[in-house]
């Protein structure tokens, strides 16, 4: 849908990928709610923008999802678009991954958005009209070393996307999932686990508007799924056609430091 004067909630939008949509929707005329953990952050870009109001949101906490929406409604009288956003990044052998990283991921990255979708569904059914953009990763369809937790809780997401997509075939509730590759963004400083993966290889990956610009297009323009890039769609083909040679080629290229 055409996000002027839409009400969208963006998560994780102190930040990264999600400060540059608030700023890209806020330039499309959309009236947003912005969420994540920094108030001061949040508040600050709130301001810079014409329409926009920040709710400190841990999105973990499922009352806290549920108030967020609430606010939304009662600010603006429904909710057009949730982008669910607000990731954190976890790195590790699988074999030794901490339980409290573990769970952490999947309560940010899996189970957050499931609580804004929940909390979103009901009021966007009343009025038959939404859209839901779920922002995973390559690495929920690419397997790479040492990043294996995180790919799984954005697998699952993607899952869960399809699943709810087909629940609500009919309902004027699209779901759409967006897939960027590298981003230049803060997220690997932030990322949780101990130790380090080296790469002979490492992507130079894209500017966070970049990004911001793709999740504008899937609002306009409701796809399932969304890249930012050929170059990733061409990666994770090569993936698809010849995995074991892909596999033996990433075991050589990481490496892991304690
Ligand atoms: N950067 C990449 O290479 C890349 C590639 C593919 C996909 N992605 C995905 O893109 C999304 C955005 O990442 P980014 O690169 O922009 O990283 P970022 O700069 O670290 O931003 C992450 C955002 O998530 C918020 N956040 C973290 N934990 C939260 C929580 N518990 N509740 C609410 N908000 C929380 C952070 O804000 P607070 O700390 O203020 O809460 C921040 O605004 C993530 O879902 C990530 O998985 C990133």
């Amino acid at each position: 849908m055409d996000p002027r004067d839409r009400v969208v909630i963006i998560t994780g939008a102190s930040s990264g990928i999600g400060a540059a949509t608030a700023r890209c929707f806020a330039a499309a005329g959309a009236r947003l709610v912005l969420a994540a953990r920094s108030a001061d952050t949040l508040a600050q870009i709130a301001a810079e923008l014409p329409q926009a109001l920040s709710v400190p949101t841990d999105v973990s906490d499922p009352v806290a999802c549920a108030q967020l929406v609430e606010r939304a409604g009662a600010t603006y009288g429904r909710v057009d678009i949730l982008i669910n956003n607000a990731g954190i990044g976890l790195t590790g052998p699988v074999s030794t991954l901490a339980r409290h990283d573990l769970e952490r991921v999947l309560a940010v990255d899996l189970l957050g958005p499931i609580w804004l979708m929940q909390a979103v569904v009901p009021v966007m059914r009343a009025v038959g009209r939404g859209q839901i953009i779920n922002v995973s990763s390559v690495l929920a369809v690419q397997p790479l070393p040492y990043l294996g937790g995180y790919a799984a809780a954005k697998a699952a997401l993607e899952q869960i996307s399809n699943a709810l997509r087909i629940e609500l075939h009919g309902s004027g509730i699209a779901v759409t999932v967006v897939r960027p590759g590298t981003t230049r963004t803060d997220f690997n400083q932030r990322r949780l686990g101990r130790g380090r993966e080296r790469r002979r290889i490492a992507p130079p990956g894209v500017a966070p508007e970049v990004v911001a610009r793709a999740i504008l297009r899937a609002a306009r323009t409701e796809p399932r799924l969304a890249y930012v890039s050929w170059m990733d769609r061409l990666a994770l083909m090569a993936s698809r056609l010849a995995p074991g040679v892909v596999e033996a080629v990433l075991a050589r290229a990481f490496r892991w430091e304690e």
